[in-house]
C-alpha cells in the first residue's frame, strides 16, 4: 500500500455526536476538509484513508473478529476453511476480504454499490478479491445476477453494513438468498437500544429471521466495534449462523 500523503485530525468537541453524523479533519498538502465518517466516495478516493481512519485511529476490530469468529465455527464441524465460497456484501476497501483471505479463503467476490470501492479494493489490496462487483445489490444488473446466481456461495460476510443509512434489510436478503443451503452467514449489527428506527430494524428484522428457522444462530457476540470519534466505545453485536432457508420478501422491512 502507498505511504499515506494525508494526517487525520479528530474532533475534541463532539461528545455524543449520532453515529451517522460523525466526522474528522483530513489535511492533505495543508488543504483542510471536514468528512463525514459516512463520506465513503471521498474517503475511498484517498489511498489508505479508510484503513488508518477505522483500523488504527478508531481501533475498529469488527473485520478481525467476524473473521475469527466464522472461522471457528466453520472449523468445528470440520469443514475446510478453504472450502468457503464467500460473497463479502458491502465489500468496501477489502478490510474483511483481506482478512477472510487471511483465514484460508481463496475464493472471495467482493461487491459494493459505489465504484470507489472497487476502485480502492483493487488499488490497496490486489489479488484479495476473485471478483469485485460494482452493483446495487437490491438492483443487480441481469449479467450479475445470472454470474452471482451461478457462483454457488456458501457463505456471506456482511461487516460493518447494516443499518445506520448503509445496507436495509432488502440488501442483506438479497445476499442471503444468493447462498446455498447450510451455507454459512457472519455479519455485525448495532444493538436495539439507540433511539433511530434506523437502528432498531435489524435487530428486529434478524430476531424474526432465526425465530422463523430461516437462519440457524451458532454464535452470538457482543463487543466494542470501534471507538466513537470522542473515545467512547461503539459497541455492536456479531453473529455466525448457517442458513436453512431463503428470506422470504415479507420478512423484509420498508425503510
Ligand atoms: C461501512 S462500509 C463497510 C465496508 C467493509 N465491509 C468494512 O468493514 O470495511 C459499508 C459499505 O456498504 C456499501 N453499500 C451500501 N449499500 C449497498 C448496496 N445496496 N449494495 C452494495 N453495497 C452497498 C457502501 O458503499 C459501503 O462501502
Amino acid at each position: 500500500m502507498q505511504r499515506p500523503d494525508f494526517t487525520i485530525r479528530l474532533p475534541h468537541d463532539v461528545r455524543g455526536l449520532a453515529q451517522t453524523e460523525e466526522y474528522f479533519i483530513l489535511v492533505q498538502e495543508r488543504n483542510e476538509r471536514r468528512l463525514r465518517l459516512h463520506d465513503y466516495r471521498e474517503i475511498y478516493n484517498v489511498p489508505g484513508l479508510y484503513d488508518h481512519l477505522l483500523s488504527d485511529l478508531l481501533q475498529c476490530t469488527s473485520p478481525e473478529v467476524i473473521t475469527r469468529m466464522l472461522s471457528a465455527e466453520v472449523g468445528k464441524v470440520g469443514v475446510p476453511i478453504a472450502d468457503l465460497v464467500a460473497l463479502d456484501l458491502g465489500a468496501g476497501t477489502g478490510l474483511v476480504g483481506a482478512a477472510l483471505q487471511q483465514r484460508g479463503i481463496r475464493r472471495i467476490v467482493g461487491i459494493d454499490i459505489l465504484p470507489e470501492a472497487c476502485e480502492a479494493a483493487h488499488r490497496d489490496r490486489p489479488g484479495v478479491y476473485w471478483r469485485y462487483y460494482v452493483e446495487d445489490m437490491c438492483n443487480l444488473t441481469a449479467q450479475a445476477h445470472q454470474e452471482l446466481t451461478a457462483t454457488r456461495f456458501n457463505a456471506m460476510v456482511c461487516v460493518s453494513a447494516l443499518g445506520l443509512s448503509h445496507v436495509p434489510t432488502a440488501v442483506f436478503t438479497q445476499g442471503y438468498n444468493l447462498v446455498a443451503r447450510d451455507g454459512w452467514v457472519a455479519f455485525n449489527f448495532k444493538p436495539a437500544s439507540q433511539s433511530t428506527r434506523d437502528v432498531a430494524d435489524f435487530p428486529h428484522f434478524i430476531s424474526r429471521v432465526i425465530e422463523a428457522g430461516l437462519l440457524d444462530l451458532q454464535v452470538s457476540h457482543s463487543y466494542r466495534h470501534r471507538l466513537a470519534v470522542d473515545g467512547s466505545p461503539v459497541n455492536y453485536v456479531a453473529m455466525v449462523g448457517r442458513k436453512r432457508a431463503n428470506i422470504p420478501p415479507d420478512f423484509i422491512l420498508q425503510v
